[in-house]
């Protein structure tokens, strides 16, 4: 493996009324070809604001990215974005979406050539019978399948996806893991992916990355996920390891709890348009509770 993706030294800060404030700062990773990284985090410490600078839809303020030896300076269909919702144009079918990102990559191709792609993406996210049904005709999982597919359509050299299951119910989130699992294993597509969910990391991962509570967040930590390829969930979850990473994530996330929370910079207040709920990452401080309070006694772990 070779090294594809290096984020040196990141560092972002926003003016605010009140000042400046770094919202990340030295973030420092090196991501090789072919690999599945994920970052784990508190609400608000800044994963999207170094997903986003991945992307080039944010400017870092200093340091530098490198994607396969050239610089990243703003977006392009060399990365494929999934996000929580995958904005899709609600007057175009599924197909005609995914197509649009499909015309970027093949400009110099026949239409039926762009055709091909674009089906054989969806047919690989089981919309193969919802080609051309537009985003209303479809349930949330069925639009989130339609964003991978054009993710994945663009044969990209990197994959960011931020958060992309965490609107969907557990037993669909479930179902897209696996679907993201099987396309990513196709090509092995180098990815990096947010989540606040460490049964979702372990499961996906290669590698998490530990993000800690801003202010001036950075890489706390990585935590290196041992599980055998192809990966099945049980197998998964009964693997000696799973709960001892399982702990290290949790333990870590308690530290970098709400205390270090509070110093966080306040001026930069949420859109108004954000539930209070989520604005104040009580959302996933709940997903956090529910996590902590999942995890078995030692006692009832062993045999
Ligand atoms: N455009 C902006 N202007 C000012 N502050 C911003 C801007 N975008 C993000 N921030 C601030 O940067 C911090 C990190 O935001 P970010 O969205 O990266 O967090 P996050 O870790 O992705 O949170 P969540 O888990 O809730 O999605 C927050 O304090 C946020 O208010
Ligand atoms: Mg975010």
């Amino acid at each position: 493996m070779k090294s594809h993706l290096e984020l040196s030294r990141l560092t972002k800060t926003y003016e605010g009324p009140s000042g400046p404030a770094v919202i990340v700062k030295d973030f420092d990773l090196v991501v090789e070809r072919g690999e599945f990284v994920t970052i784990i985090g508190h609400s608000g410490c800044g994963k999207s604001t170094v997903l986003s600078m991945a992307a080039g839809l944010t400017e870092p303020t200093s340091g530098g990215i490198v994607l396969a030896g050239k610089e990243v300076i703003g977006p392009g269909p060399d990365r494929g974005v999934v996000f929580q919702s995958p904005c899709l144009l609600p007057w175009m079918t599924a197909l005609e979406n995914v197509l649009l990102g499909v015309g970027q990559v093949l400009p110099g191709s026949s239409r039926k050539e762009k055709l091909r792609v674009a089906e054989e993406q969806l047919v690989l996210v089981g919309l193969g019978t919802a080609l051309h049904k537009r985003p209303a005709e479809l349930s949330q999982g069925m639009r989130q399948r339609v964003g991978i597919a054009r993710a994945f359509a663009l044969s990209p050299k990197l994959l960011l996806l931020d958060e992309p299951f965490g609107m969907l119910d557990s037993l669909t989130r479930c179902e897209l893991q696996e679907v993201l699992l099987g396309l990513w294993r196709k090509d092995r597509k180098t990815a990096l992916m947010v989540t606040h969910d460490v049964d979702e990391a372990l499961f996906l991962s290669d590698r998490i990355v530990l993000m800690t509570s801003g202010p001036a967040a950075r890489v706390g930590d990585i935590l290196e996920v041992p599980f055998p390829r192809p990966r099945d969930r049980r197998a998964v979850m009964e693997h000696p390891e799973y709960y001892t990473k399982r702990e290290r994530l949790i333990e870590f996330l308690e530290e970098q709890g709400p205390e270090r929370r509070r110093a966080a910079p306040t001026h930069a207040r949420p859109e108004p348009w954000v539930a209070e709920s989520e604005a104040d990452g009580s959302r996933d401080d709940a997903l956090l509770a529910a996590t902590v309070a999942s995890i078995p006694s030692p006692v009832e772990k062993s045999p």
